[in-house]
């Protein structure tokens, strides 16, 4: 078998390992995939040895994203945009190549699996850190008709909104804070990390309509603490980000093997495990 793995700190509760063995049945391909617990101090050192000793493919996740995404000699368009990269791999000539599938994850969550269009919604993104940098690209390449990025730090999100405005073509792209959005919006994503402190971000519930899809990109065995409030306050249509975490990990299998495995078991697998 050729062999995968999953570089984090920690990573003993890392999903990753299970859903790319699933992978691996599924499709009958030759894939190995285990987790690895790297040094906060050792990053390089340990993605290095991995493909020294015939590694074929990584996935990286916290806190070391930006250092793999630093450490690649080469990056796809998607992993430059992104500032952060979950997916390395070596080219032909043995340079180290940084993907990022986290946006593509995201989008392919909602529209696949459950039905959710972007293009032409107006959609709310709370949160302006390494993940909601991570997913931008490939929303706006959905051509929403507008996108607001609120964030406690309003600065961060006007940044976002700077960097991106080129890849917003036709998208009203704009930045504010938590307390200015006021009215109901298609779709709302929860980038934040103010779950992980049990907190929510501190956005009006008028945010919120019947129709509205919310999204977190958290995932729990529990509802989490933003779709609770969410449901709390009438929303119908709320997700969190399990089908992300599959469907990005799908779209790194793809990336390193060129066979696209399915997902729809593999997210219900993972719910029952
Ligand atoms: P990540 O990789 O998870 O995006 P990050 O880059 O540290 O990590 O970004 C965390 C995001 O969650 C930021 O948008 C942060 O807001 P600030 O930019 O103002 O720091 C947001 N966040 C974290 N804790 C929060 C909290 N308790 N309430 C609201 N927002 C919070």
């Amino acid at each position: 078998d050729q062999l995968y793995a999953v570089v984090g700190h920690p990573i003993s509760h890392s999903k990753s390992p299970r859903i790319h063995s699933l992978f691996a049945r599924n499709t009958g391909e030759p894939v190995e995939y285990t987790a690895i617990q790297a040094p906060l101090e050792g990053f390089e050192s340990t993605v290095r040895e991995f493909f020294e000793r015939g590694g074929q493919g990584l996935n990286v996740t916290v806190p070391f994203k930006e250092q793999a995404w630093k450490l690649a000699e080469q990056r796809t368009a998607r992993a430059q945009k992104a500032g952060a990269a979950n997916t390395l791999y070596q080219d032909q000539d043995g340079a180290l190549v940084a993907d990022n599938t986290d946006g593509a994850g995201l989008v392919r969550d909602l529209r696949d699996n459950h039905r959710v269009t972007l293009a032409g919604a107006r959609v709310l993104i709370l949160g302006a850190g390494g993940a909601v940098r991570g997913v931008l690209g490939p929303i706006l390449a959905q051509k929403p008709a507008a996108v607001t990025i609120a964030n406690r730090t309003v600065a961060r999100a006007e940044t976002l909104v700077q960097l991106f405005s080129e890849d917003a073509g036709d998208t009203r792209l704009d930045a504010c804070g938590f307390e200015q959005p006021d009215a109901p919006y298609d779709v709302i994503i929860n980038g934040t990390s103010a779950s992980l402190q049990g907190d929510l971000p501190p956005v009006s519930e008028k945010v919120i309509g019947v129709d509205t899809v919310v999204y977190d990109m958290m995932y729990s065995l529990q509802t989490t603490t933003f779709n609770q409030w969410a449901l709390d306050h009438g929303a119908r249509h709320v997700f969190d980000g399990l089908g992300m975490l599959v469907e990005q990990a799908a779209e790194s299998f793809r990336v390193w093997r060129g066979v696209m495995p399915e997902t729809a078991p593999v997210i219900e697998q993972l719910r029952t495990d």
